[in-house]
Parts: structure tokens; C-alpha cells; sequence
């Protein structure tokens, strides 16, 4: 059974306009669909082909299959991704809410620290609240790479490749990265990711 591409959970223009449904458009229905397709095609006929998406991620970093974890890691990403959205997005609220504020001082500080992370990943990559050990932590991964493989459970992501951004915002990663944080983050979906690690 081939793995699908997952709808995005919210209507394309929806995120307007801290991202463009033109934006939506080819980061989901081009370069998420390419990454889906190319695991399939590469997974086709080998013992992973009827495997779940995260343990084609796992099995690919073990064994050193470089070509296949790139394109399983970025379509679990965008996965995770599209999920940690929404229109109606604001300050975090409930757990997660108390948690940034005792892991980090405040949301301001965590936003800071976050924004910071994200705008000093250099080249592609993805900045990512993650839970490690039990603590909040704000890391980076570069190209494809993906904190799962390394036992941390992510709690929220933000895909900082230029794809992500460039037609909106060109070069202001910054802007692309406050927009998202203050506006439409899906904090019910990082809260239940809380509960669940
Ligand atoms: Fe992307």
C-alpha cells in the first residue's frame, strides 16, 4: 500500500497573509506531493513497502539509506507540519501555555529564543519545539533531518527552506517566522503533542 499525500487541514488561502495560498499551493501540492511520491517509488518492492511513514523514517536512518530518509524525513516534516497550523492561532493556552512559561520565563523569551533558532539555521532546514528528556527544548535540524530519529518528540515545527517563504516574504526570514508564530500556530494540536510525549 503506497503511502498518500495528507490534506492540509485547512483551506489553501486560509493562513493569509502570514502565508499565501500560492505559497500553500506549491509547498503542499508540489514539493510535500514530490516527497511523498519519491518514497513510494523508492520503498516499491522492498520490505519497507507496506511500512508507516515514521518507521520508514527510522529504518532509513539506521540502516544508511541516505535517498530514501531524505524524502520519508521531509514528508513526515511537512506532515507535522501543516498539522502545528491553523487560522485562528494567538498566544499558546493551557498546558503548553504554563509549560513555556516555566521552561522559557515567558512566551516573549521562547518567541525571542525560537525566532533566533530559526532565522540562524543556515541554509535549509527546520526549527522545532521539541520535548528531550522531559524538558522543552528549542532545536534546529538541517536539510531533511528530523529530531525523531534522536528520541526527542516534537511539540511544534517550522520548515525554514526558502520554498517555505520566498514568494511571500523573499529574503525577510524574520518576518516569515514572527508572522507564523504570533498569528497562526495551532497550539490545541501542540498541546495534544504534549500530552502525547
Ligand atoms: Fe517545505
Amino acid at each position: 500500500m503506497s503511502l498518500a499525500l495528507p490534506p492540509l487541514p485547512f483551506a489553501s488561502q486560509a493562513l493569509e497573509p502570514y502565508i499565501s495560498s500560492r505559497t500553500l499551493d506549491f509547498h503542499h501540492g508540489k514539493h510535500h506531493r514530490a516527497y511523498v511520491d519519491k518514497v513510494n517509488e523508492l520503498v516499491a518492492g522492498t520490505p519497507l513497502a507496506s511500512a508507516g511513514l515514521e518507521e520508514i523514517v527510522n529504518a532509513s536512518a539506521k540502516s544508511g539509506n541516505t535517498a530514501l530518509f531524505n524524502a520519508a524525513a521531509q514528508a513526515w516534516n511537512h506532515d507535522f507540519q501543516w498539522k502545528c497550523l491553523t487560522p485562528n492561532g494567538g498566544a499558546p493556552k493551557q498546558a503548553i501555555g504554563e509549560r513555556i512559561a516555566a521552561d522559557f520565563g515567558s512566551y516573549e523569551k521562547f518567541a525571542d529564543a525560537f525566532q533566533k533558532a530559526a532565522v540562524g539555521q543556515f541554509g535549509s532546514g527546520w526549527a522545532w519545539l521539541v520535548v528531550d528528556q522531559g524538558a522543552l527544548r528549542i532545536v534546529t535540524t538541517s536539510n531533511a533531518d528530523t529530531p525523531i530519529i534522536r528520541g526527542q518528540r516534537p511539540l511544534f515545527t517550522l520548515d525554514v527552506w526558502e520554498h517555505a517563504y520566498y514568494l511571500d516574504y523573499q529574503n525577510r526570514r524574520a518576518d516569515y517566522v514572527t508572522g507564523i508564530l504570533n498569528h497562526i500556530v495551532n497550539w490545541d494540536f501542540v498541546n495534544k503533542a504534549l500530552q502525547a510525549a
